[in-house]
């Protein structure tokens, strides 16, 4: 289409998916991290402009000055934070996706698309032991599915108990910090449930909080917490949601990507019970950003509680599948797509394997852990997090040691707090990350002058 406003130019286009392919065969730098925004502000001035500075510039800028100024998320030494690992082929479709220009909010613009979401959907319901008529869709993040999956609870509490006028949400402090920030969005206040040692909600702590009050809307569980990956007790909890008429959201952003590996599945036992939960594809179910699939037992109350209502949406089909009715968003892109292409291209068996192969990794990890004199296991791991201390490090060598390593781009593992005490945080989503190669790296020393000594650690 020669005559259209904004021309295709070509060379552009094969400019910018040359960079993408060559991005995608062979990952990323882990040298790349966050400048001062001074110096990029200077870099980048005069980008945008009158007359433009034109798609080779403007490719320049983004592989030369912006890219690297970011911190590379699918590199196998990043176990800081959660970190990611999309496959190829998500990364591929991602592509794809874009160029299709589908709009996901309604069945009338995105039906194709949306059916395929929702198998993705299904595949990830039926994993968790949810009815055929269970159903969500997907959001940008953890953040806004827990926030979405809060409010149909209380809509749902609200007009079951009109009488009551402010409402509180029970969980415990290891609950992500979208929580509260979702609690706060809400004007609710947060029940706090104790957590046991490992900070894990259980039964009895939970029955405790609760008491009597019947201004509880719902029971935030975690199955994964992002500081220690610890899951809670979601068969305890579930019996007593069941008796209290309760809803159970469970937070497993994180961690419910378990499910996928049939042997690691057993962990989430009760996750069957809940009323809604989320998981994050983009963290360990190897899809690119943005991706969080939120799911709940029953849609329609997340329908109503959802649904927006206008004269302009007036011709949009209830009868049919609207993902825009499942969460707080309207327009929204098929961020679920490039999950399916992927499921669709290598199949479920192997996302188990790629978990069972995290999971064994972390095990090794934790193996050349207790048996380093220099090392200290500080609990357990239920999943994918492991916490470790070097006894003869203090809290300031252990923030020197974690920003050599980051500035080398050799590991990124970075300190947190547990229980009180500074301790070192690995957390693990990719699959060719290698237990060697990790116990390599937290074995090596960093010189009071940030230079990393590999010679007292063994090499991978
Ligand atoms: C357990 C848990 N819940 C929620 C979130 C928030 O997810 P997002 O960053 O995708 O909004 C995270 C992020 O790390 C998480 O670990």
């Amino acid at each position: 289409m020669s005559d259209r406003f904004f021309p295709v130019d070509e060379p552009m286009l094969q400019e910018v998916l040359d960079w993408a392919s060559h991005r995608i065969v062979n990952g990323p730098d882990p040298s790349h991290g966050a400048e001062p925004a001074s110096a990029l502000a200077a870099e980048l001035a005069g980008s945008i402009c009158t007359q433009g500075i034109g798609g080779t510039e403007a490719l320049r800028r983004f592989t030369e000055i912006i890219v690297p100024a970011t911190r590379a998320q699918d590199e196998r030494m990043n176990l800081a934070y959660v970190a990611a690992a999309p496959t190829p082929a998500a990364l591929t479709f991602d592509l794809a996706v874009s160029a299709a220009e589908i709009f996901g909010g309604t069945w009338e613009t995105g039906a194709g698309a949306v059916a395929a979401e929702n198998q993705a959907l299904d595949w990830i319901a039926g994993l968790a032991g949810f009815p055929k008529s269970a159903g969500g869709t997907f959001v940008s993040g953890g953040t806004i599915g827990n926030l979405s999956a809060l409010h149909a609870a209380r809509e749902r509490a609200r007009l079951r108990n009109p009488q009551v006028r402010h409402w509180r949400l029970a969980t415990t402090a290891s609950a992500h910090s979208s929580i509260a920030a979702a609690a706060k969005v809400m004007d609710v206040d947060l029940c706090h449930v104790l957590g046991d040692e490992q900070g894990r909600m259980t039964k009895s702590a939970l029955a405790d909080a609760l008491g009597q009050d019947e201004d509880i809307f719902a029971v935030l569980a975690t199955a994964g917490t992002t500081n220690a990956g610890v899951i809670d007790d979601l068969s305890g909890i579930a019996s007593l949601c069941e008796e209290r008429e309760l809803w159970l959201h469970v937070d497993g952003a994180l961690g419910l990507a378990a499910l996928a590996s049939p042997e690691a599945r057993s962990r989430f036992a009760g996750i069957e019970r809940a009323d809604s939960f989320v998981v994050d594809p983009h963290k360990w179910l190897f899809a690119p950003y943005d991706c969080c699939a939120l799911i709940y037992r029953n849609p329609a109350d997340a329908a109503s509680a959802h649904a927006q209502i206008a004269p302009y949406l007036d011709q949009v089909d209830r009868d049919e599948w609207n993902p825009a009715d499942y969460a707080i968003h309207l327009s929204r892109r098929v961020r679920g797509l490039p999950l399916w292409f992927s499921l669709a291209v290598y199949g479920t068996e192997r996302y188990g394997a790629a978990i069972d192969q995290v999971l064994q990794t972390v095990a090794a990890i934790v193996e050349g852990i207790e048996d380093s004199p220099d090392l200290e296991l500080v609990a357990e791991p239920d999943l994918n997090v492991i916490l470790f201390k070097r006894p003869s490090m203090s809290d300031s060598e252990m923030l020197l040691w974690s920003e050599a390593h980051r500035q080398a781009g050799t590991i990124l593992c970075l300190p947190t707090t547990h229980r009180g005490q500074q301790v070192f945080r690995l957390c693990l989503v990719n699959p060719d990350t290698k237990a060697e190669e990790v116990l390599f790296m937290v074995h090596s020393d960093v010189s009071t002058t940030g230079r990393i000594n590999t010679s007292g650690a063994e090499e991978p």
